[in-house]
């Protein structure tokens, strides 16, 4: 429902200006009527006109007070430019233009005098009249600069502005009708400009318009470039002035504002924030990045970037409390690589972020990283260096954490990596390389769990025919008391995990992605069995699923910081290139906000997405807990994540203690997202990166 409003608020905020413009110009032609016929039907045109713009106020008005009924976020950039703007002039002109064109017809009726008098034209062209429909012409034109508007500024300065502008527009447009109503009596002289000034003029404001125009463009597309280099701790500090101190102000940071300078002397660098770097490692894995030729089954190909060849790369598996050494070796021929371990709250120093937490590892170069894992479950790695190629392209793989100790807990442990593959003939939604029906052997009686990865950047729908099943963890982390579900419709966004546990029954199980409902995974005693998949089940709901269980902190929490992150897409110039912008409180990365914290501070995040795409919301080296979606509170299992979906229209309230030092990425894991902009940090105070954004390691970490 929030899709299709705003949609269409969206399509009626831009087609109102020439609705209204045209009101406008047909109001204005009566007055130049000296004939009673031609008035008449001069006056018929301007109602028809004036109707259809005042038809689609309305309509615009209904858009409007459905998107307010999801909350106000969705609508405060839009009180200014659709209410205050547009609809003064819009109400002028039914309480005065109406009625004013239909006295002059029935002044004019067929048994009337068929020459109309000064006085009457001027009162037509006079403000009563002509006003109206231009100031809501004038108004509307709000609605083509509505998602520019910053957010967070206070509703009195958006008042004064606003009203100002709108003010001065009013007196400017009715000087203007004043003066040719005074012309058309007759008691103000005519223009005295000779035929060439005239023409001057003419043809000069709208040269003077366009070259202006143009500047403002070039301008725009300038400053929208990367620099060679940069620090990505530039963007404005925002301290989150939380609840328990409650006094802060948003942005408020004392100084320049700039997070780069937020480092006392003491200062720590992310460089010296690595694991052990001594003592034996218990696992140790080499990953080789290099190009690889990948055959899908339906026989499609894919010139992809893998570790170790293979496609997805090699799952890593590992025992809680182990230290662990990773080698990184890049064979390919010109890309630099890195590994970031997703979901893994490893030491900043080792995450893995071009230009934040290293430099990337260039070609004929190798990088080792070293860790202790905590928590257990599924997660996965990929490169962090120009993501939204790399990882598109295969440079990820799947990593598990069991307990520690040797317990057994399934029968059957089966990681199902789902990614889309951009093949010469199109992208194809996989099950790791199978792109068709794929079916395999399980025992019935077995007990199974499907570690369901989403490595994609879209949101992907599964669902599961065939038996009863639980949902046990997601994004790794277990579920309390999980139930037993039938034909759910599992959605997932891009990164993250989903757990499902079931018993092998005597006949056949299938998974798909509800994309491709031909292909997908089929389970049977036998190996050959299938079933018809099952798409349109009621959805999944994590936030209502399980039993409660105590957590650290909850909703009733005191928080150290709070921070608001409203997302928008909009038109505009990123990277010197004009297109779609993905924007976090108004702007794009760079500009982003830092969110600053303390160690030990407990932090609250309200991510709402005012955009028309969905967008998984990972946060680097932190798990959040869900507090509530669209202001209703989690009733089932604690749900901790480390990638949030946020969709269109929703509001998602999370929370996470800052137990581990650092700069760390937060942002929208559907990479396209992330390479139009929508990323930002989370930094401690105190810490600081020598690494930079290009530079001459070439850092890209988007
Ligand atoms: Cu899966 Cu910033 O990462
Ligand atoms: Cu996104």
């Amino acid at each position: 429902m929030y899709t299709t409003f705003s949609g269409l608020d969206f399509i009626l905020s831009l087609v109102l200006f020439p609705a209204w413009l045209a009101a406008a110009l047909a109001a204005r032609r009566p007055a130049s009527r000296a004939c009673a016929r031609t008035l008449r039907r001069s006056i018929r045109i301007a109602t028809v006109v004036i109707a259809v713009a005042a038809a689609l106020t309305a309509a615009r008005l209904v858009t409007f007070t459905q998107l307010a009924s999801l909350g106000w976020v969705f609508t405060d950039r839009k009180i200014w430019t659709a209410l205050l703007l547009l609809l003064p002039g819009a109400i002028a002109t039914l309480v005065w233009t109406l009625p004013a064109l239909r006295t002059a017809v029935r002044q004019h009726s067929a048994d009337r005098p068929a020459v109309v008098t000064t006085e009457q034209r001027a009162a037509l062209a006079g403000p009563r009249c002509a006003l109206g429909p231009q100031l809501a012409a004038f108004g509307s034109l709000g609605g083509f600069f509505e998602k520019f508007l910053p957010p967070h500024l206070s509703p009195w300065l958006n008042l004064a502005v606003y009203g100002g502008v709108l003010a001065v527009a009013g007196l400017l447009l009715a000087g203007r009708t004043r003066t040719r109503a005074a012309r058309i009596s007759g008691a103000a002289p005519a223009p005295v400009l000779s035929r060439g000034r005239r023409s001057a003029v003419r043809l000069g404001i709208p040269l003077v318009a366009v070259a202006v125009v143009a500047g403002l463009i070039t301008t725009a597309a300038r400053s929208s470039e990367f620099p060679a280099t940069f620090s990505m701790m530039q963007g404005e500090a925002d301290h989150g002035g939380g609840t328990a101190t409650g006094s802060h102000e948003h942005h408020a940071s004392g100084h320049d504002g700039s997070a780069a300078h937020a480092g006392p002397a003491d200062a720590v660098s992310v460089a010296d924030l690595r694991g052990p770097r001594k003592g034996a490692p218990d696992r140790r894995f080499t990953l080789t990045a290099q190009e690889t030729k990948v055959k899908l089954a339906s026989g499609r190909t894919v010139d992809a970037w893998a570790f170790n060849g293979q496609v997805p790369g090699p799952e890593l598996r590992m025992k809680q409390g182990e230290l662990v050494e990773i080698e990184l070796v890049n064979r390919l021929d010109d890309a630099p690589v890195t590994v970031h371990w997703h979901g893994v709250d490893v030491p900043n120093g080792e995450d893995g972020v071009a230009g934040a937490t290293q430099d990337a590892v260039r070609p004929g170069t190798s990088y080792t990283y070293r860790f202790r894992v905590g928590d257990t479950g599924s997660r996965w790695y990929h490169s962090h260096q120009q993501a939204s190629e790399q990882v598109v392209r295969g440079l990820f793989g799947p990593l598990v954490i069991e307990p520690a100790g040797q317990r057994r807990t399934v029968d059957r442990d089966v990681t199902v990596v789902a990614h889309d593959w951009q093949t010469t003939q199109g992208s194809r939604p996989s099950f790791g390389t199978s792109d068709v029906l794929e079916r395999r052997r399980i025992d019935a009686g077995d007990t199974v769990r499907l570690r369901l990865t989403n490595t994609g950047n879209e949101t992907k729908t599964f669902t599961l025919t065939g038996v009863p099943f639980r949902v046990t963890a997601l994004d790794g982390t277990d579920v309390n008391e999980p139930g037993e579900l039938r034909n759910r419709r599992l959605v997932m966004g891009g990164a993250t995990r989903l757990d499902v546990e079931f018993t092998m029954p005597d006949g056949p199980v299938r998974l798909v992605d509800t994309r491709a409902p031909d292909a997908g995974i089929a389970f049977s005693p036998d190996g050959r069995g299938t079933v018809r998949p099952k798409l349109d089940g009621a959805e999944f709901d994590r936030t209502a699923y399980g039993k409660p269980a105590r957590t650290p902190f909850g909703p009733d929490s005191a928080f150290d910081r709070s921070f608001d992150l409203v997302f928008d897409d909009w038109l505009g110039f990123y990277k010197g290139a004009f297109g779609l912008r993905q924007t976090v409180n108004g702007e794009v990365f760079p500009h982003t906000p830092m969110l600053m914290v303390k160690q030990g501070d407990l932090v609250r995040t309200r991510f709402v997405n005012r955009g028309e795409e969905d967008h998984p919301m990972h946060l680097h080296g932190h798990h959040m807990l869900v507090l509530s979606r669209n202001g209703k509170a989690v009733t089932g299992s604690p749900v901790w994540q480390d990638t949030v979906l946020v969709r269109p229209g929703e509001e998602w309230e999370v929370a996470f203690r800052a137990d581990n030092p650092g700069i760390w990425m937060d942002h929208c894991h559907n990479f396209v997202h992330t390479s139009l902009g929508m990323v930002l940090h989370l930094s401690y105070e105190g810490v600081t990166t020598p690494y930079v954004i290009g530079g001459h390691a070439g850092n890209r970490p988007e």
